[in-house]
């Protein structure tokens, strides 16, 4: 297969952004697979910050970061639209997967104006080419309101300091996931 996958996608845009020795955020830690990802890509001397507002989440993230005798990460329990309340530093790169935790409740889901907030902060502390990696699912209830406040504000977002991409199969049933990822191509004014 030469196109990539979303899951793949997502990752070898992420290899691109980051670098050994980096910052990086994960969004919404879930199950830990992303978080895990990110704190081998930046390796031992770069860390890795993750939120989730799940406990079981939480938990599950530490076991499975634990299971890999990873230690270069940082788990919270607290809304990805706090990042900056925790992260001062200059990121190389961040991931969301929208939506619920898989076999958890499904009525506790990501929401457009929490997620907007966190992406706002994120392009403050994003390096210039650094990448923010949103994957959006819009199958369950609520997630196609999240996907539509989503696109209309990466939308507005000037093409000067964002370059904005949506990565989508657009044949495929169900309402398959889709990426937008964002690079940020110029610091903004402050
Ligand atoms: C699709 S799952 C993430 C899957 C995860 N990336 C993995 O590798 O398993 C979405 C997660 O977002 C979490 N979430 C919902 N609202 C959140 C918020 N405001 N801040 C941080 N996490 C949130 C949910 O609790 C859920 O665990």
């Amino acid at each position: 297969m030469k196109l990539q996958r979303v899951i793949q996608y997502a990752q070898s845009l992420l290899m691109q952004s980051i670098e050994k020795g980096e910052i990086a955020v994960d969004g919404t830690a879930g199950n830990g697979h992303d978080t895990l990802f990110l704190a081998q890509l930046v390796g031992v001397a770069g860390h890795v910050y993750a939120f989730d507002i799940q406990q079981q989440a939480v938990e599950a993230t530490l076991e499975r970061l634990a299971e890999h005798s990873v230690t270069n990460a940082t788990v919270l329990l607290e809304g990805h639209e706090n990042v900056a309340k925790h992260v001062q530093q200059e990121i190389a790169g961040a991931i969301f997967n929208l939506g619920y935790l898989p076999g958890a409740d499904h009525t506790i889901v990501t929401k457009g104006n929490t997620t907007i907030v966190a992406i706002e902060q994120l392009l403050q502390l994003l390096k210039v080419g650094g990448i923010i990696v949103l994957v959006i699912y819009h199958g369950h209830e609520g997630g196609k309101k999240e996907r539509d406040e989503v696109l209309h504000f990466v939308s507005s977002l000037p093409q000067k300091h964002v370059h904005v991409l949506r990565y989508e199969f657009i044949n495929q049933k169900n309402d398959p996931p889709f990426i937008v990822a964002l690079e940020k191509v110029k610091h903004f004014p402050r």
